[in-house]
């Protein structure tokens, strides 16, 4: 490791778990929130936000330890940071490293901002959404989400 790289190393590396890197800035505790982690849990969570990244860039960390979070997990987050890595760390190493992947569709993680939609009605109904190149768009519905996605997310 050079010189430069052990001044930028924030947050320790991590033993064994999933390190999901490059996140959009800003956006971690969004991560959290959609992967449902809120320290609660059993696990170490470990989270750099606005860390300088490359020439002129900024992005944040989420490291999560002692859990190794699978594809379909991690693909719902392509909404809101698709330029993630998910590094899968075993015995310090990386094991398994790729990019999250656009889903088809989201279930139960997006709320709909039409207030007449059913699935926002006093029963509750699993969220349903088909992703699209731009946005994502209710399967009651057909209301779309194009910008602030991350807002309708639901953090429950
Ligand atoms: N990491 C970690 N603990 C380890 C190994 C790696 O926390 N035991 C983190 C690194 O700090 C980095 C990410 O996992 O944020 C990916 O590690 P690595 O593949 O070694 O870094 P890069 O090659 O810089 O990754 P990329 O090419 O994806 O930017
Ligand atoms: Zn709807």
């Amino acid at each position: 490791m050079s010189q430069d790289d052990d001044h930028q190393l924030r947050v320790s590396k991590i033993r064994d778990g999933t390190v999901i890197d490059h996140v959009t800035a800003g956006r971690a505790l969004t991560v959290l929130a959609i992967l449902d982690i809120d320290g609660s849990g059993d696990e170490t969570v470990s989270v750099a936000m606005n860390v300088p990244s490359g020439e002129t860039g900024r992005k944040d960390i989420v490291k999560v330890e002692g859990r190794e979070l699978n594809q379909d997990e991690v693909d719902v987050l392509s909404l809101i940071a698709p330029e993630a890595t998910i590094n899968i760390v075993r015995e310090y190493e990386v094991v398994e490293k790729s990019r999250v992947d656009r889903p088809e569709v989201v279930l139960g993680v997006l709320s709909c901002p039409n207030r007449n939609c059913i699935s926002a009605g006093a029963e509750p109904i699993e969220s349903r959404f088909s992703v699209l190149t731009d946005g994502v768009r209710c399967a009651y519905c057909e209301t779309i989400i194009r910008a602030e996605l991350a807002e309708h997310i639901d953090v429950g």
